[in-house]
């Protein structure tokens, strides 16, 4: 279907990047398939995580940054996400250690900046940046699309959606439960911030 963009589609699986396709533009971050088969892995990882053995660690006061091989974090900025982008598979940067806290895959975020933000809209108050678990509420994929159209992340193992204007609600597919949110504030040198912790447990529940 060629309303979304798909991550990974354009500039490979693995890559980090910037796909425009059309009005829709995501930065990827980490791009992962988002068929089933290739998910089997991050399933299993999911459901280990699931039983208690890899909570989520998420603290109010991280800061956010991609997974780099060399060289230092890069804790993201409001300046680095324009309207009506994403930055997906980031993770949170433990506060008191600067270190990433990518132990666990239901850490992992996308945020996305609005660009048209609703008076309902929890992150408005974070210059209309909005953060998600993106780990699939259905059966717990990684969420590697944003289609900037209609605000929605989609995940492609079976095809939900998740209305980011709207506090991450399913509209469309199997999914059942909204993403869990990450309350957001921008401190005073311009970082994308925690301000609480996740919503409510990542994972899938399918
Ligand atoms: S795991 Fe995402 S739609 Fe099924």
């Amino acid at each position: 279907m060629s309303k979304v963009t798909r991550a990974g589609h354009t500039a490979g699986p693995e890559s980090t990047g910037t796909v425009t396709v059309g009005r829709r533009i995501v930065i990827q971050g980490l791009a992962v398939s988002g068929c089933v088969a290739a998910a089997g892995g991050l399933l299993k990882s999911a459901a280990k995580a699931d039983q208690g053995e890899l909570a989520q660690s998420l603290k109010p006061g991280d800061r956010f940054a991609l997974e780099v091989e060399n060289g230092p974090l890069k804790p993201l900025r409001l300046e680095d996400i324009a309207p009506g982008t994403a930055i997906l598979g980031a993770y949170p940067i433990d506060s008191e250690t600067g270190l990433l806290r990518n132990e666990t895959r239901l850490n992992m975020v996308n945020l996305a900046r609005l660009s048209d933000v609703k008076p309902d809209t929890p992150a408005a108050a974070a210059s209309g940046v909005v953060a998600f678990s993106a780990v699939c509420t259905h059966k717990g994929c990684s969420i590697t699309s944003w289609n900037a159209e209609d605000s929605h992340w989609r995940c492609f193992c079976h095809m939900s959606e998740f209305d980011a204007s709207d506090n991450g609600e399913p509209v469309a597919g199997p999914a059942s439960d909204p993403l869990p949110m990450v309350f957001l504030a921008i401190d005073a040198e311009g970082y994308i911030t925690a301000s609480a912790e996740f919503s409510r447990t990542p994972g899938g529940t399918g």
